[in-house]
């Protein structure tokens, strides 16, 4: 007995100090905010704390379908947390100040909007900004993008999206990181960092994570669709870069539309607490995606109050344009469908926000009307969307050295995308669009810009995007208002564009696809240039010159006859502001491309969905082999990508030496060393981003037969060489195992280096115990 109190106490004791540690641990700072919100709340009603939870959008902007009425009045009631796709300094400052001297409570308001690849200065899109393989560059967008949104009241934006994509079906594959974890994980740290900053300063804004989870893994590559997987496959290779943001410190994360295990991530306790708060400590607050409560009642999972129940129980904390929290929430807890404490934490969630924003210290931090003139668009922005455009284009193909192009002779300009003002900036630029568009630089203005009177450029249209106005009109969507058919039939464009070529030295061919033909909304089922513009490119090439593709696009094209018969392919995505310009700089040589693939060119639209980092099967095709019985190959077609991830080529050229280790076995707690040497063989100057892979060779789940483990981007001289070094720990071999446990296995590893995924150089080594 004596014993058993003695251990009691002993174990009081112990608990009381870890608490006494705990609480000791718990930093001034958040002590502060914690009893600022636990004051706060105590005023606040049940209707104003189910109000915070409310995100309405003030339909300045469409990016779907509803929209909160009587937004102003709801503001006064303490009905809204957060207000979205309002545009403008002045009207989110009057907004504001609706919430903070006419609500009862007089909490200030999130304003958020999707500045995904800048705001005004519009930099490449996602799948682009990728391509540059520069963490610096990325950031430096996200900086920019953050800094003119804030200064333009903006102080939430619903980005990064990371979500894995490898069916370029999927229109929104243009809005992420392409088809890799690991790359897409170091870019989701960039981008949130970038975005928030230390969230102290004025120009420091919240980030918002999304689209949480698979989202990017609709079957068929049809937006909105389910991606049902295993969960070694979501933990290993779609997983990541969420996990990523959230130890980058992304205060908000957003819930994907589809469903996962067949319950809409939107209602998933086990992705929405389990994963994210439980296994991954994320202490910020989770947002629905536009309508994502109401949507589950086409899901099947309910009536709007039963879903809304389902979300909150979920582990959502903010319903965006759903009306579900505000409609329902108080009549749930009446019937005990959901907690109070829910609603408290959730409401807690939101406020904690805020205050981190500094909001409650001063609600007008982000509405200084005298900062957009200043920091809005500046020639130094416009400058840096420039450069990071330029290093985002990805140099497919270079036959004979056709490019760079001389500063001289006459070049005929052709193609539907050649002088479009309005399909620069590609998806995703609400914040641009219409407003300014018409000062996005075409590749004309950039052409004449960088060449001035020293070349002659002849021009013609050539086509359309499709020759179907009709159809083109649904491509061409709602954010492109300027953009006009040309009702010529195609064959005289095409006519007038051979003459074009014929009197030209070279010719340019701007064409691929237009802004919208990718993002939301966007899938298609056929990813080759549609075919007016390819009727026009193979009336281009009969004319027997010289010819530079300059492919537009927000997906991975099948390129098959366009690289059998154009001799030079830049593919340069959605550029953004400076397109023209950062297009010229690359086609004169004033710079030299530097970007790699992010995702995977297929030969053909069957091969799809198509990634390097596959499984080897247990009847995997000999190398360099194209169809053998009884092997996992198909009949008509070899299992080769056009274009493989990482590929991109250079004006030079780069040599590899053999790899060397410092040891061919790693045992725990330490490191190897695999370098190589790097030379620039050829006549420029450039920069090779030289990349890792590694395979597991026997492990307790089957693993990829390559997966990216680190990249350098380096910058060399004409003839220059350098040692590139990578270290590798037991850390960079783990993986997900059947338990769901991240273990690192003993046993046989390959390490590749090389300039893609398929080019490399290889060694052995051993993970020893
Ligand atoms: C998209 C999100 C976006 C939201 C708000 C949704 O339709 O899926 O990516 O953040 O709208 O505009």
């Amino acid at each position: 007995m004596k014993k058993i109190s003695l251990l009691l106490l002993l174990a009081v004791f112990s608990t009381a100090q870890g608490f006494a540690q705990q609480k000791k641990a718990v930093p001034a700072a958040q002590q502060q905010m914690d009893t600022f919100i636990s004051t706060l709340m105590s005023k606040m009603t049940i209707d104003e704390k189910i109000g915070q939870l409310n995100l309405p959008s003030s339909g300045d902007i469409t990016t779907g379908q509803a929209n909160s009425a009587n937004i102003s009045k709801n503001i006064r009631e303490g009905q809204v947390g957060g207000l979205f796709n309002i545009k403008g300094v002045d009207k989110i400052r009057a907004v504001q100040k609706i919430a903070v001297e006419n609500s009862r409570m007089k909490i200030p308001l999130l304003f958020g909007m999707d500045v995904v690849h800048g705001y005004h200065t519009v930099f490449p899109i996602p799948l682009g900004l990728s391509s540059t393989w520069d963490m610096a560059a990325i950031k430096k967008s996200a900086r920019i993008a953050a800094v003119e949104a804030s200064a333009s009241g903006i102080n939430w934006t619903f980005a990064p999206m990371v979500d894995i994509a490898r069916d370029p079906r999927w229109g929104r594959v243009s809005e992420g990181s392409g088809e890799d974890p690991y790359l897409g994980s170091q870019i989701a740290k960039a981008m949130v960092t970038g975005f928030q900053g230390r969230l102290q300063a004025n120009n420091e804004i919240l980030a918002c994570v999304k689209h949480y989870a698979l989202y990017g893994a609709a079957e068929a590559g049809r937006d909105y669709n389910p991606g049902d997987m295993s969960r070694v496959k979501m933990f290993n290779e779609y997983l990541p870069p969420y996990k990523a943001a959230i130890d980058a410190g992304s205060a908000s994360i957003m819930a994907s539309f589809n469903e996962v295990e067949g319950i809409p991530a939107t209602a998933s306790k086990w992705l929405m607490t389990d994963i994210l708060r439980n296994q991954w400590g994320f202490k910020g607050f989770v947002v629905t995606d536009y309508t994502g409560i109401p949507e589950m009642i086409d899901h099947g999972m309910g009536d709007l109050q039963a879903v809304s129940a389902l979300a909150l129980n979920a582990g959502v904390d903010m319903d965006m344009v759903g009306d579900g929290f505000v409609g329902t929430l108080k009549k749930s807890l009446a019937e005990k469908k959901v907690t109070l404490a829910q609603i408290n934490n959730a409401c807690r969630l939101i406020l904690e926000a805020k205050y981190k924003l500094g909001l409650f210290t001063d609600p007008y931090k982000f509405c200084d009307p005298s900062r957009p003139a200043k920091e809005v668009f500046t020639p130094e922005n416009r400058q840096a969307a420039r450069e990071i455009a330029a290093e985002s284009f990805v140099l497919l193909k270079n036959k004979n050295n056709v490019l760079p192009l001389k500063k001289s002779g006459t070049i005929g300009l052709i193609g539907p995308l050649m002088d479009n003002t309005a399909n620069m900036f590609g998806t995703w630029s609400v914040a641009a669009m219409p407003d300014i568009a018409d000062k996005s630089i075409t590749v004309l203005q950039g052409l004449k810009n960088v060449l001035g009177t020293n070349a002659t450029i002849l021009t013609a249209r050539g086509s359309n995007f499709l020759a179907d106005a009709n159809l083109e009109n649904r491509y061409v969507n709602i954010h492109n208002p300027t953009y006009k058919h040309d009702s010529r039939p195609e064959a005289e464009m095409i006519k007038e564009a051979v003459e074009v070529a014929k009197k030209s030295d070279v010719v340019v061919a701007v064409m691929g696809e237009g802004s919208e033909f990718s993002g939301e909304s966007s899938s298609v089922t056929n990813i080759e240039i549609p075919e007016t513009q390819k009727n026009l490119l193979k009336e281009l090439a009969k004319t027997g010159k010289p010819i530079v593709l300059v492919l537009f696009t927000g997906r991975p094209l099948a390129l098959k006859w366009e690289e059998e018969n154009i001799p030079a392919i830049l593919n340069v995505w959605f550029p953004g502001s400076e397109a023209g310009n950062s297009i010229a700089d690359v086609l004169f040589g004033e710079v030299n491309p530097s970007g790699k693939l992010t995702a995977t060119f297929p030969q053909n639209i069957g091969q799809i969905p198509f990634y390097y980092a596959h499984k080897n099967t247990g009847r995997p095709l000999a190398e360099g082999k194209w169809f053998t019985k009884f092997r996992s190959n198909y009949l008509d077609v070899s299992n080769d990508p056009l274009y493989p991830f990482g590929y991109g080529l250079s004006y030079t050229t780069f040599g590899f030496s053999d790899i060397k280790l410092s040891s061919n076995t790693l045992s725990k707690g330490k490191s190897i060393t695999a370098t190589v040497t790097l030379t620039n063989t050829g006549k420029y100057d450039g920069k090779e981003v030289v990349q890792l892979y590694i395979r597991d060779m026997v492990a307790s789940i089957t693993r990829p037969v390559k997966e990216l483990k680190g990249f350098q981007k380096v910058n060399l001289k004409a003839g220059e060489s350098k040692q590139v070094s990578f270290t590798l720990t037991e850390e960079d071999l783990k993986f997900y195992n059947s338990d769901l446990k991240f273990v690192a296995e003993p046993g046989d590893f390959k390490l590749f280096i090389g300039a893609n995924s398929r080019d490399v150089k290889q060694a052995d080594f051993k993970l020893t115990k």
